[in-house]
């Protein structure tokens, strides 16, 4: 089947299989691989997308689901001026180490500081809840979120 999606402004046609998930296509079709499978399972939010301003585990959702709307990944939130604030905290404050989670992580943070500017550090912690990360102990992730806040 063919589907048209709006992923990081642009608009795009792909033809994918009725039970194709949003990340396949973002990543296999679109040539969009920000997004990590770690998963598939809607377990560790390393797939984390932005579907209509909510924050989504793309591999959980079909790409039929997402025909008609408007995707933002990872690669969307940097723009001409470079590296978006969170990006940048996070390579700052090293919270960056394999970087397999760190997409999903970016994206969750830009999602939460656009709702909640200067959150909290349980906030921050509950926002994060559905990202898993095997590697930082997720201290320096913390840190990365409240730098990024207090820019
Ligand atoms: S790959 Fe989607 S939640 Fe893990
Ligand atoms: S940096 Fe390796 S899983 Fe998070």
């Amino acid at each position: 089947m063919r589907v048209e999606l709006t992923v990081n402004g642009e608009l795009h046609e792909a033809d994918v299989w009725a039970g194709e998930s949003l990340l396949t296509t973002l990543r296999d079709r679109l040539e969009l691989p920000g997004s990590k499978n770690a998963c598939e399972q809607g377990e560790c939010g390393s797939c984390s997308v932005l579907l209509d301003g909510e924050l989504v585990c793309s591999c959980l959702v079909l790409a039929a689901q997402a025909a008609g709307h408007e995707v933002v990944t990872v690669e969307g939130l940097s723009g001409e001026n470079g590296l978006h604030p969170v990006q940048e905290a996070f390579a700052e404050t090293g919270a960056v180490q394999c970087g397999f989670c760190t997409p999903g992580f970016v994206v969750a943070t830009a999602e939460l500081l656009r709702r909640i500017p200067d959150p909290a550090e349980d906030e921050i912690r509950e926002a994060l809840s559905g990202n898993l990360c095997r590697c930082t102990g997720y201290q320096k992730i913390l840190e990365a979120v409240q730098l990024a806040a207090r820019r």
